[in-house]
């Protein structure tokens, strides 16, 4: 506290992030982070932009904006890229969800959005997820002035099909639908098809997760031009170069190493399944996941207790002291001998 604080500072409850320990030797699945890390090329793509460290990178990161247009099949002018799909948020809280009428999110979601609602001032209300923690569009059918969902939705995993984000988005015309897919590439439906066909839809994703650079800081957002205009008038406003040549050259390389993505997203998609059959033999109910990460509780453990002996031991896991989800952990999907690891420790636990 001090006397030189704006007022908004007394007011703010920043985002706790996952623990990033600094000690060696321990099993890290608490943040979502990919256990194989980045493509080889991209590696070599950072070495050799370092010769262009001395100048300012490209404000707008065409070259990569390009790229993912490409990718994506889109415009390049129907892309913006921040840094790290939080930023990129950040910027749309700013840009666009702040109206009169509130904004709709799950009460159970990514714990980001509250906090960009108090930074920003923008109005809120929490929807609730159903009672198999499922969304139900049906539950957004009330006066708002946008709605944002992810997809699969962060913690529980669940995806929505693309038919029910094209449903909502039909029925919300003069409302904006972002739909942050941060987790998409692991088995979901992306809705990107969709961005042509309509005006009030934005999707949101992120190369910290399917491609491994969530240390690079580099998402994007994938929308028509006069949403991408609004989020560039923003940065714009705010930093005009938001991503370093390094993160420039390095995200490129990701995006064209095709084969890399999928070939570690089929690991983490498969090790995900023999991780819930394993969870699931030890007692533990696990939410349907479509993400890099299952949501689960035991029948018979509190999961603040569980957590923090899996922490003594080595192995760290997400908890949220939250209503509804308090007994849940979330557990990043690792490599094989990650999860094996996980699994003969839990068994040892319960
Ligand atoms: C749902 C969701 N959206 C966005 C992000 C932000 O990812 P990043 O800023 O690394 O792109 C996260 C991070 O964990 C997330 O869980």
């Amino acid at each position: 506290m001090s006397r030189f604080w704006s007022s908004v500072v007394h007011t703010l409850s920043p985002y706790v992030p996952g623990e990033q320990p600094k000690l060696g030797g321990i099993i890290k699945l608490n943040t979502n982070e990919n256990p194989y890390g980045p493509s080889p090329r991209v590696l070599a793509a950072i070495a050799s932009a370092t010769d262009r460290l001395r100048l300012y990178p490209d404000p707008r990161a065409s070259s990569l904006c390009e790229t993912i247009a490409a990718r994506y099949d889109v415009a390049p002018e129907q892309v913006f890229v921040g840094n790290g799909s939080d930023e990129v948020l950040a910027h749309t809280f700013q840009a666009l969800l702040k109206h009169d009428a509130p904004l709709l999110f799950p009460d159970i979601t990514y714990s980001f959005y509250p906090v960009y609602c108090g930074l920003y001032g923008i109005r809120y209300e929490e929807v609730p997820l159903d009672a198999a923690m499922r969304v139900q569009i049906a539950d957004f059918r009330r006066p708002c002035s946008a709605i944002l969902l992810p997809n699969p939705n962060a913690p529980t995993g669940i995806g929505l099909p693309r038919e029910a984000v094209e449903a909502l988005v039909a029925e919300h015309p003069d409302q904006l639908l972002v739909i942050d897919e941060a987790y998409v590439d692991f088995g979901a439906e992306s809705s990107l098809s969709l961005v042509g066909r309509h005006d009030n839809l934005l999707i949101v994703q992120t190369l910290s997760k399917s491609r491994a650079l969530a240390g690079l800081r580099v998402g994007f957002a994938i929308g028509q031009r006069p949403l991408i205009e609004a989020l560039e008038r923003v940065k714009g406003s705010f930093n005009s170069y938001p991503l370093d040549c390094l993160a420039i050259a390095g995200a490129v390389a990701a995006i064209r190493d095709e084969a890399w993505f999928q070939e570690t997203r089929d690991r983490i998609i498969a090790n995900r399944e023999a991780l819930v059959r394993a969870l699931s033999e030890l007692g533990f109910e696990v939410l349907p996941s479509v993400a890099n990460f299952v949501f689960a509780r035991h029948r018979r453990r509190r999961g603040a207790h569980l957590a923090a002996q899996l922490r003594e031991r080595g192995v760290l896991v997400r908890h949220f002291q939250k209503p509804r989800i308090e007994d849940f952990l979330r557990i990043t999907v690792g490599t094989e001998d990650q999860c094996s690891r996980l699994i003969t420790l839990a068994r040892s636990l319960i």
